[in-house]
């Protein structure tokens, strides 16, 4: 729960919990200029409102303005099509792990790599 290691962030509406995600970072010098986006949720009650889209945004702010971070990192499930709402808020693909998630036997999917540089 250290505040430079890890932020959880939450969107309520009217007191709701409507959406969440975790942004964390590693301590070690190498690596604690960038963090990982992990989690993005939004309540299916909530979907298609814009949560997801506001949650990504304050990520970026509170990476840049209160982490002090120069990058963003996540990864995704090949064919969801997430590509496109995250390349819309700025992120780009960098890569990919090939098959890397078994969502079922016989249904292998790529582990998507995404960034956002600058915040
Ligand atoms: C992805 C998710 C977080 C989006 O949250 P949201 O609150 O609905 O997002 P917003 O309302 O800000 O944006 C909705 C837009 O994203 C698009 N979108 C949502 N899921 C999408 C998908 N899988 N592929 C492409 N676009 C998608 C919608 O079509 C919509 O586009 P529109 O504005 O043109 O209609 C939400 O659908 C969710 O929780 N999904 C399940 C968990 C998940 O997949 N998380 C991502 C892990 S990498």
């Amino acid at each position: 729960m250290d505040p430079r290691r890890s932020r959880l962030l939450l969107a309520l509406a009217d007191g709701v919990l409507a959406g969440w995600l975790n942004i964390q970072r590693g301590l070690s010098p190498l690596v604690a200029h960038w963090g990982t986006v992990n989690s993005l949720q939004t309540h299916t009650a909530f979907q298609g409102q814009g949560v997801g889209t506001t949650l990504m945004t304050e990520a970026r702010r509170v990476a840049r303005e209160e982490m002090g971070l120069e990058q963003l990192h996540l990864a995704l499930r090949g064919g969801t099509g997430l590509e496109r709402f995250y390349g819309r808020l700025g992120w780009r693909v960098v890569g990919s792990w090939p098959g890397a998630l078994r969502v079922a036997p016989g249904d292998d999917r790529d582990e998507i790599l995404m960034i956002l540089t600058p915040l």
